[in-house]
């Protein structure tokens, strides 16, 4: 099979963001600056759809791709389930989930191998106690946007409950519409053993299947809670079961370490990890808890890198002091 059928096929874009200020007046940049934004753009290949000499679109990304001028000259090459199955044992996987443009933008930016639309959106976006409520129509919608932003991870999206548990024929056409409509590459479920069934089906069907086994929060009433999932014999049977039946990947949720190590020198996929320590094959964390968007208190799995919550308060407080003394805006923001 040639390379390209294996690539999803997207027209050439230019950034809506970058598309949303072109029209804006802004101050003229110098012959210079500009030339070198442009140069960058092509020394990095990212972003290859924004005209290299369009004096606006440069200017709006300039921030975000300085950031990355560091990296390696070779363009980044578009994650496929393939290659994703092809890094196990190799080079560990890094996951995290997305649910809007900018955001996956930037995720995209950053590097990672896959993207993540997980139901935990109903969470972290909605405000739900539970990822229950979450819709397949949301979920699409969400989605759409994540996979118009990605250019080069592997975008899965989470099959919302219950749509994996109403047959492996309803299951095709649920998975089917997220593919067609949000034009992303692979979907996840939870379960493992039980869902055999509806994995070989979606597989059967061209859609990968990433299985998502251990804590699975869809059954959260059933398990009683968020809690450490113990029983080796089943996690064993729910994992290898997966494999079996055509999973290209699983997600180990909040299981023992050394039962995580011992799934994933067991299977001949990769496995990823969260709150299964660091032995799986890769690792996720949801964008919130990561960047510190999340009100705590976390979980004890959660790491974050960032303490984005704090900082946008302290800038929209800023905002706030500023427009009350009259200080923004000043001439710098203001047109003669
Ligand atoms: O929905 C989600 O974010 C997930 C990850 C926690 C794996 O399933």
């Amino acid at each position: 099979m040639s390379q390209s059928l294996n690539e999803p096929q997207r027209e050439p874009r230019t950034s809506a963001a970058a598309l949303r200020y072109s029209e804006y007046p802004r101050e003229k940049p110098g012959r210079n600056q500009i030339s070198e934004i442009a140069a960058s753009f092509r020394y990095t290949g990212r972003l290859s759809a924004i005209p290299a000499d369009s004096v606006s679109a440069t200017l709006f990304i300039a921030p975000l791709h300085c950031r990355m001028s560091a990296q390696p000259s070779t363009p980044p090459v578009r994650m496929t389930v393939p290659r994703f199955v092809a890094r196990k044992g190799q080079e560990r996987l890094s996951m995290v989930t997305a649910y809007d443009y900018a955001t996956a933008q930037l995720l995209d930016l950053a590097g990672l191998d896959a993207i993540l639309v997980g139901d935990s959106m109903s969470m972290v976006v909605q405000g739900h106690t539970t990822t229950l409520p979450v819709t397949l129509d949301e979920m699409i919608y969400h989605a759409e946007m994540v996979g118009r932003a990605v250019q080069h991870a592997l975008v899965i999206v989470d099959l919302p409950f219950p749509t994996n548990h109403l047959g492996p024929y309803k299951a095709v056409e649920f998975a089917g519409r997220i593919l067609k409509e949000a034009r992303v590459q692979a979907v996840k479920l939870e379960g493992g053993a039980e869902q055999a069934e509806v994995i070989s089906a979606l597989t059967a069907a061209g859609i990968p299947v990433m299985a998502h086994v251990g804590l699975r929060p869809q059954s959260v009433h059933l398990l009683g809670g968020y809690k450490v999932q113990r029983d080796e014999e089943r996690l064993l049977r729910d994992a290898q079961s997966a494999q079996d039946a055509g999973a290209f990947g699983v997600v180990l949720e909040c299981i023992p370490t050394p039962l995580a190590q011992k799934i994933t020198a067991q299977l001949q996929i990769p496995t990823i990890g969260i709150g299964a320590g660091p032995h799986c094959d890769g690792q996720v964390l949801v964008y919130h808890d990561l960047v510190g968007l999340s009100e705590g208190p976390l979980p004890k799995f959660v790491k974050s890198y960032g303490n984005a919550r704090e900082e946008i308060i302290r800038a929209v407080q800023a905002f706030r002091e500023e427009v009350q003394s009259g200080a923004f805006p000043d001439t710098k923001q203001s047109y003669s």
